[in-house]
């Protein structure tokens, strides 16, 4: 299999750029810069890329870069700071600056250049709009360089020479603000480094499987199902791989979606045969969260005693005499919120918001299959390992359940009002289709009642918000522009059906200021 490893020198678009390569079919790895040619040279990569970062050339605590890497004979590509050591490392001059470019600014052909091959706009002599980010910058090449590009602000945007097969830009073609950086990234692929694109998620699968089989050996692996597609994923995976020796723990808190528990658990264990054990606490989840209403507290609350019960299964499972060694997480690449950089390999992982602050207490070495991957990629694995579309493409749903969608305090009574409208939302979203339009769509219990009238009596009951937003990351959003007569079906159902609400309103704001949940 072909393999493209990228050196990390600590940017936030590195995993943009594996992103990017993967995109194009081809596998990419991303490696702490400090590893050395002898260490590149044993991956047998197909080509290099040396990405960015924040430091400057020559500082203190600079990452360097190991000369042998340019000799190694495999193509390179060294992209902004990675451009910087490249131009250093072979006799380039570089010139410091205090003040940083930040933003759009346009390229223009300097030099014929394989990366510019069907880039229309630099061909024919016109620019193309690419995206900077940097302090310091090359003022002459490198001996053997050809200057390919430049910008109104650099006289050295883009270097290459041909016939080492070196290249280096100073802006980023790996984000979407970069005209044709696709394209550019494709050229380097396939026409600098003559690659072929052969991986896919069928191929990840396999090798995630090998090597989680290596890892485990004969010991066993706990991992914590929530429901959500990402360790749904992991648990689906890992049983490839290892099998029985994988022991899942769901904790029903009492706060799902109607039928949700039991949908997820039902295809693990029927449709893969997954040891998992089901562990009903709504009672213990109900009772610690009586009387608040406070949303940090309930959060808090949740999140605590899903630890509590989690060990205390997890132990049990120890107990019973096996020997349990791993925690597997569904740790996403976002969730890595500090790349494998110029620190070396020890990552430092975000506790992940549905599993909040086991590791810390457990002991136990994590497996994270998913590290790598972005949502779009966990999607296509779990599609690739048999799990239904229809878990798949299921909306996000918080870890403290539909307690942050009761505002105030959460009773068994205001969970079953919300659950039931919750579900017509649900199947009224999947009736009209728009469903998979939305990022998310979900029912709010307001903790307030209103007055109504219902045949010739007088009402006085709760209010219902409906919130519908689309987002691509959750970052921002707004609010679904959802036709009139989906909203009118939607709040005549609940009205109807909904035993104890007379009123539905439709939340209109968008993120930021708002967020998409409630609490
Ligand atoms: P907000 O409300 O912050 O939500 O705009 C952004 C996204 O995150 C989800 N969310 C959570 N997910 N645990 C989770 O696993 C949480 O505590 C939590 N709070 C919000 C929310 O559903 C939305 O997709």
């Amino acid at each position: 299999m072909s393999k493209v490893v990228i050196l990390d020198y600590g940017s936030q678009f590195t995993q943009l750029i594996a992103r990017r390569i993967r995109e194009a079919g081809v596998y990419s790895e991303i490696h702490p810069c400090t590893a050395s040619a002898r260490d590149v040279a044993a991956m047998e990569p197909d080509a290099l890329i040396l990405s960015g970062g924040p430091a400057s050339v020559g500082g203190e605590e600079a990452p360097g870069l190991d000369a042998g890497l340019l000799d190694l004979g495999v193509p390179v590509l060294g992209i902004c700071y990675g451009m910087q050591l490249i131009a250093h490392a072979l006799g380039g001059r570089l010139e410091r600056s205090r003040s940083r470019e930040y933003g759009p600014a346009r390229l223009e052909k300097a030099a014929g250049c394989a990366l510019w091959s069907g880039i229309e706009s630099l061909e024919s002599g016109s620019t193309a709009r690419v995206w900077m980010s940097h302090g310091d910058k090359v003022t002459s090449p490198p001996p053997g360089f050809t200057v390919t590009g430049r910008t109104e602000s650099l006289d050295v945007a883009a270097m290459g020479d041909a016939s080492r097969r070196i290249y280096a830009l100073q802006f980023h073609p790996e984000v979407h603000h970069t005209e044709c950086g696709v394209q550019m990234m494709r050229n380097f692929l396939f026409k600098v480094a003559g690659i072929t694109p052969d991986w896919s998620m069928g191929s990840f699968a396999g090798r995630v499987i090998a090597q989680v089989r290596r890892t485990v050996g004969d010991s066993h692996v706990i991992c914590a199902l929530s429901g959500g597609v990402d360790s749904t994923v992991v648990a689906v995976l890992l049983h490839k791989a290892i099998g029985r020796q994988l022991h899942c723990i769901f904790v029903d808190n009492g706060l799902l979606r109607r039928n949700e528990g039991e949908e997820v658990t039902g295809l693990l264990t029927r449709h893969f045969d997954l040891d998992l054990t089901y562990v009903r606490a709504s009672e213990q989840f109900l009772g610690l969260l009586a009387g608040v209403d406070d949303p940090e507290r309930k959060r808090k609350i949740i999140g605590h005693a899903f630890i509590d019960i989690f060990e205390k299964e997890a132990a049990a499972i120890m107990a019973s005499g096996h020997d349990v060694r791993f925690l597997a997480q569904g740790t996403l690449y976002p969730d890595v919120i500090e790349s494998v950089s110029s620190k070396g390999p020890s990552a430092v992982i975000k506790s992940h918001h549905n599993v909040g602050g086991l590791p810390e207490t457990m002991r136990m070495q994590l497996i994270e299959p998913l590290r790598e991957l972005f949502k779009d990629e966990v999607r296509a694995l779990g599609a690739e390992l048999g799990i239904p579309e229809a878990i798949l493409r299921r909306h996000p749903f918080p870890g403290p359940g539909l307690a942050i969608r009761i505002a105030g305090e959460v009773t068994g009574e205001r969970l079953e009002i919300l659950r039931h409208a919750d579900a017509v939302v649900q199947e009224e979203l999947r009736a009209s289709g728009w469903y998979h339009r939305v990022w998310q769509g979900f029912a709010v219990l307001l903790p307030l009642k209103t007055v109504g009238v219902m045949g010739d009596g007088r009402t006085y009951e709760h209010v219902i918000a409906l919130r519908a937003v689309e987002s691509i990351d959750a970052m921002t959003a707004d609010w679904a522009r959802l036709p009139a007569d989906v909203l009118a079906k939607i709040s005549g159902r609940i009205i109807n059906e909904v035993e104890g609400v007379n009123r539905v309103v439709y939340d209109i704001s968008s993120k930021p200021p708002a967020t998409i949940e409630w609490e």
